[in-house]
């Protein structure tokens, strides 16, 4: 598996049927899934048993694999916590990798992700004391990267300017009315940070539902979540798709081979923000 993969299958809000659509998007091409250690939103035992399946099925190995899990903070878990909620932010950090590995029945994962920083504007102590515990996970062997999401420029930058190690990546929504994240784009780009970009297609309505969007979609021959993901692949984003459904997982993953000219990727980029 290559350091970083080229599409991310996200397990968000998969609940039971986690472990059958993970195989299926193996089975379907994926070799990158996105999961995360919180069980409001994420099921991710379930998605360690659509990984053995897939294993005992001989599609894959785990070297094969990109894994990619993330520490929640408790603010944003419900009451089914993978950490002592009385231990430090440090064990806490400790604990969640390791009930994720379990999960996932590995020994490492591919990148660790602080799900969202502790406050919307700056970059806190709490912060600090994650990501250094973070960064311990990671040179004892047990995530290979680590990355950030949910983050405004200003925790980015405020990561710089103390001298913090800055991410491999940052995961963010991605709105073609902020530009498609232009400045954190830019600032990943400036950096050598690969900017993961989730909801592509739930996030912009306007764009995917907007006439011009279609025609241009059906010039193309492309179906307009392949023009997205390949718009966004242009721009040099690693996307994620949600998609529960076989058909849609095969043409978003058609749209690796897709090239935009260059000049409709411009248009793309202006065409909400
Ligand atoms: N870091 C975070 O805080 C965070 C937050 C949210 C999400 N995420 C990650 O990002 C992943 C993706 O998020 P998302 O589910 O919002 O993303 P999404 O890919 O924008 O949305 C998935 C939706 O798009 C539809 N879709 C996908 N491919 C399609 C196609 N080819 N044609 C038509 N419809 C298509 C799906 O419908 P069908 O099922 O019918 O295909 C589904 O309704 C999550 O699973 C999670 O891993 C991270």
């Amino acid at each position: 598996m290559p350091l970083v993969p080229t599409f991310l299958y996200g397990t968000a809000w998969k609940e039971e049927r986690s472990a059958a659509l993970t195989e299926l998007a193996i089975r379907c091409g994926f070799r990158a899934i996105d999961t995360a250690n919180q069980r409001r939103h994420y099921f991710e035992a379930g998605v360690g048993e659509g990984l053995a399946a897939a294993y005992r099925a001989g599609i894959v190995t785990r070297d094969d694999l990109f894994l990619q899990t993330k520490f929640t903070y408790q603010r944003g878990q419900d009451h089914r916590l993978p950490y002592d909620a009385a231990a430090t932010l440090a064990v806490q950090v400790a604990q969640s990798l390791a009930s994720s590995l379990e999960h996932l029945a590995t020994d490492r994962v591919d990148s660790f992700v602080l799900h969202g920083p502790s406050s919307g504007y700056d970059w806190t102590d709490h912060d600090a004391e994650v990501w250094e515990a973070m960064r311990k996970e990671r040179d004892a062997g047990r995530t290979r990267l680590l990355g950030v999401s949910n983050v405004q420029l200003r925790h980015l930058e405020q990561m710089a300017d103390t001298g913090t190690e800055l991410p491999a990546f940052v995961q963010n929504r991605c709105f073609a009315r902020l530009g498609w994240d232009r400045e954190i784009r830019s600032f990943c780009r400036e950096r050598g940070i690969t900017y993961q970009g989730f909801s592509l297609l739930t996030a912009n309505p306007e764009v995917l539902q907007h006439p011009p969007f279609i025609d241009l979609a059906n010039q193309l021959g492309m179906a307009p979540a392949q023009v997205v993901f390949s718009f966004a692949r242009a721009v040099g984003m690693l996307p994620l798709t949600g998609t529960t459904n076989a058909e849609h997982m095969k043409q978003d993953l058609a749209s690796r081979e897709l090239e935009l000219p260059p000049e409709l990727v411009q248009v793309i980029e202006a065409i909400a923000g």
